[in-house]
């Protein structure tokens, strides 16, 4: 038997998937006009090749989008990030989770990656 506060969660957290996937697409050639500000840290495609700065190519969309709106919004606390999005419109923000999210990336090298940690 599924108690109902259980049910509440459930309810929840599928109105906020149908908020996200509500979310405009973005667009993904203009995102990669916008990306030259990212390069010198999320590298030319979001390959970061230094640990500290995040992948983000191949990342999922609706996380990237999320995550800049959390930096803007200050609910993720970033000084770095924080600069950064602060200037873009959330229609930059979507253009940039689309660029992102439809380089390779993250789930071509994920099987590579974890092999290489002991
Ligand atoms: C000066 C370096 C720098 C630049 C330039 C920069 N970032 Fe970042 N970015 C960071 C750092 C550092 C983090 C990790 C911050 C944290 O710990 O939350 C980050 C995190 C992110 C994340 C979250 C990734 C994750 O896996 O949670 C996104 C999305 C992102 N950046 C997008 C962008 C975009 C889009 C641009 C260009 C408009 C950009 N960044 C430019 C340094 C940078």
């Amino acid at each position: 038997m599924i108690k109902s506060s259980s049910l509440l969660v459930i309810a929840a957290m599928a109105g906020g998937f149908l908020i996200s996937t509500g979310a405009s697409a973005g667009d993904v050639l203009r995102g990669q006009e916008k990306s030259l500000s990212c390069q010198a840290c999320h590298g030319t495609d979001g390959n970061s090749p230094i640990p500290t700065f995040p992948i983000l190519a191949g990342q999922h969309r609706d996380y990237l989008l999320q995550s800049m709106r959390d930096y803007k919004s200050g609910v993720r606390a970033n000084a770095v990030m924080k600069v950064i999005v602060d200037p873009l419109s959330d229609l930059d923000m979507q253009d940039l989770a689309a660029y992102y999210a439809s380089q390779k990336g993250l789930r071509k090298i994920d099987a590579g990656r974890l092999k290489e940690i002991p």
